[in-house]
């Protein structure tokens, strides 16, 4: 049998893209194409860049070729997708010659797409090469647009149910703040273990080139580039973490007692740094039991102690016969405070989606409030700006148990300088 041929990295994208569409979340099938195919570094950031990129400007992609193609409702996803691709390269990846990107994409056409395509992509995509400067400018999107909801719904690629969320929530300039920092792309934000010796040589280095963007404590870092960042997390001496998650959890930290039960624990991405700092009876559980072999993983590879791991879900009767001094619940929720690193669930959310949420979410809150014993700590955290799943979800819980305090909230900022948004309360049980 001939053997498979390595993809390139636009093919790769193109067919991780109509992946995605159909259901399959992004970092995972981006990381199982890129292991698949032989591809050189700057090949990977270039399918990367693609991916990602097509995600977080797709519906800006889409209406600069509808305003060219008179025909656009009738073209195909699989014509669409290399020709997004293309528009992508042409207007945002500068390093790329026009000529380049428009020969890949009408040859990709010619051969995996339909013959007929190709006079119509090779003209579209001439024209848009001519036409750069002024689908580079905002004025473009504002000029053609009904209102500044559809403008919004396309500049910033923001689905309409979730602009209507935003906009019923919060003041246009927020939103505004918001939707910016939605398309950008997120600092790299990386935890260094200070367990481990080679971290305080990392950390002197760190701090006398000073290339970071953002600092919090002595080992919570935030970048635009990171050149060793893979090597240095394989050999355990730092976790690519996002930079804001990392915060609360240091603001958190004063609250909880051992033992900690987290019992949303996915791939121990905030238990791990409990364990760094040595607060380390911790029991984890999740309900998804690929993210519990990969949290034990995420153990070793931080050489870190042993912990209590088990399958369970939070909504249905716990398993356990003794009860935690602190609960952790790092709910499943819409997400919409990290689009930026994970563009994807934007095009996902639907109503439904939502009511499963909130019913999880209050069951999560019910079932371990009333485990906890008295004096026990909840520590409740989203990634969302929707209020739905913040405040009001915690002023109902609140109004519910007379004898729940809340001792802290963390909301955000949209105009701060961080490009993601997470919500925390602290509870005290009485
Ligand atoms: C926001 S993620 C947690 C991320 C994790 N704490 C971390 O920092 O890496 C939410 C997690 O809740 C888990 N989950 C969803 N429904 C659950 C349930 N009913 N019981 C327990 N865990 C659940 C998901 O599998 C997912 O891992």
């Amino acid at each position: 049998m001939k053997p498979l041929k390595d993809l390139s990295s636009r093919e790769l994208s193109i067919k991780v893209i109509k992946e995605i569409e159909n259901g399959r979340a992004l970092q995972e099938t981006l990381d199982h194409y890129l292991n698949k195919n032989k591809l050189n570094s700057s090949d990977k950031a270039l399918a990367t860049n693609l991916v990602y990129g097509y995600f977080r400007l797709k519906n800006r992609l889409l209406f600069v070729l509808k305003n060219r193609i008179r025909q656009f409702k009738k073209l195909p996803n699989r014509f669409l997708h290399p020709m997004c691709l293309a528009v992508y390269e042409i207007l945002y990846l500068d390093r790329i010659p026009d000529y380049a990107t428009v020969n890949f994409y009408v040859e990709y056409i010619k051969k995996n797409v339909d013959k007929k395509l190709v006079g119509l992509s090779n003209g579209v995509l001439r024209n848009i090469c001519r036409e750069k400067n002024s689908y580079l400018h905002k004025d473009f999107y504002k000029n053609n647009t009904k209102n500044e909801i559809e403008f919004f719904e396309v500049y910033y690629s923001i689905p309409q149910k979730i602009l209507e969320l935003l906009l019923n929530q919060y003041t246009i300039k927020q939103a505004r703040c918001f939707l910016e920092k939605s398309i950008d792309r997120p600092y790299i934000g990386i935890r260094i273990n200070k367990k481990l010796v080679e971290a305080v040589k990392l950390i002197e280095n760190l701090e006398l080139e000073k290339k970071y963007i953002l600092k919090h404590e002595t080992r919570i870092y935030g970048f635009d580039q990171f050149e060793d960042v893979d090597k240095l997390e394989q050999r355990g001496i730092l976790s690519k973490k996002s930079f804001e998650s990392q915060i609360i959890l240091q603001q958190i930290k004063c609250f909880v007692k051992e033992p900690i039960w987290d019992i949303c624990a996915g791939i121990g991405g905030k238990l791990t740094y409990f364990l760094e700092e040595d607060i380390c009876d911790i029991w984890a559980s999740d309900v998804d039991f690929k993210k519990l072999i990969y949290l034990k993983k995420e153990l070793l590879r931080l050489k870190l102690k042993e912990i209590l791991v088990f399958l369970a879900d939070g909504t249905k009767n716990f398993p356990l016969k003794k009860a935690p001094n602190t609960i952790i619940l790092d709910v499943p929720c819409t997400g919409f405070g990290v689009l930026s690193r994970r563009p994807d669930i934007k095009y996902r959310f639907n109503e439904k989606r939502l009511k499963d949420l909130l019913q999880i979410q209050k069951r999560l809150l019910e079932n371990s409030i009333e485990f906890l014993p008295a004096g026990g700590i909840l520590v409740y955290i989203t990634c969302t700006w929707n209020k739905m799943e913040n405040g009001d979800m915690i002023e109902g819980i609140l109004g519910k148990y007379d004898y729940l305090n809340l001792l802290k909230e963390i909301d955000f900022d949209f105009c701060s300088k961080y490009r993601e948004f997470f919500y925390c309360a602290v509870l005290k049980k009485q």
